[in-house]
């Protein structure tokens, strides 16, 4: 599992990288810009939200609805991954901090339209993720929503398939969403699968 040194060494070929490997369907990153198109596809249907994103990294899908007008905070614990963000969003709120730890102070006093998270929750135990899903459930506006997109299946079938199938590429050290075991303990959740590793997952307030 990479830390925040290892993000910041990532850092400037991270869009390259995410690029060849959904363009050549290959896991970790086939249906990354499906998905990452879904979401800004969601978000926008609200008239220039408020965007809190959750490890937001180049800031390769906040830039895009920074651009349409949503005011956008993020946390990420990489300072090249700010950096890099920061240039493309000057009047964005970003902060640096480890979110395994849960949510930086300063973003814990407002509530957001949504609550987004890219390919970046999967660096969490899946009760760290239960237990910092229902933390920034707090922070939704009324109508708000979380929207997580990443690597993800509806059972642990699919996910053992794509394991097999991912060979010596499989990352053991990351901890993908399996849905149907975490709507025990976040009933609401819903999820819609974008290509045969990733999904998107949806929880109202
Ligand atoms: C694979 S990148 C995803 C970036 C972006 N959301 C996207 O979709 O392209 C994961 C991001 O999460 C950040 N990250 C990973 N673990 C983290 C943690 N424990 N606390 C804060 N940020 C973390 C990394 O620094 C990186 O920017």
């Amino acid at each position: 599992m990479l830390d925040n040194k290892g993000f910041d060494l990532w850092a400037d070929g991270y869009d390259k990288a995410v690029n060849i490997s959904d363009e050549e369907n290959r896991y970790p990153f086939a249906g990354y810009k499906n998905v990452l198109s879904e979401i800004y596809r969601k978000v926008l249907e609200k008239n220039t939200p408020s965007v809190l994103d959750i490890g937001f990294g180049t800031g390769i899908l906040t830039a895009k609805l920074y651009e349409q007008g949503c005011k956008i905070y993020g946390q990420d614990f990489s300072a090249k991954m700010l950096e890099i963000a920061s240039k493309k969003m000057e009047q964005a709120q970003f902060y640096q901090g480890d979110f395994s730890h849960g949510l930086v102070k300063p973003l814990r006093k407002y509530t957001y339209d949504f609550i987004i998270a890219t390919y970046s929750l999967h660096h969490l135990t899946d009760k760290e993720k239960i237990s910092f899903l229902k933390e920034l459930k707090e922070l939704l506006k009324a109508d708000g929503m979380i929207i997580v997109g990443d690597i993800a299946f509806e059972t642990r079938i699919e996910l053992e398939k794509c394991r097999i199938e991912a060979g010596r590429e499989w990352d053991d050290t990351e901890v993908y969403f399996v849905v149907d075991e975490l709507k025990k303990e976040l009933p609401g959740l819903m999820f819609e699968r974008t290509s045969y590793c990733a999904g998107i997952l949806y929880l109202e307030h």
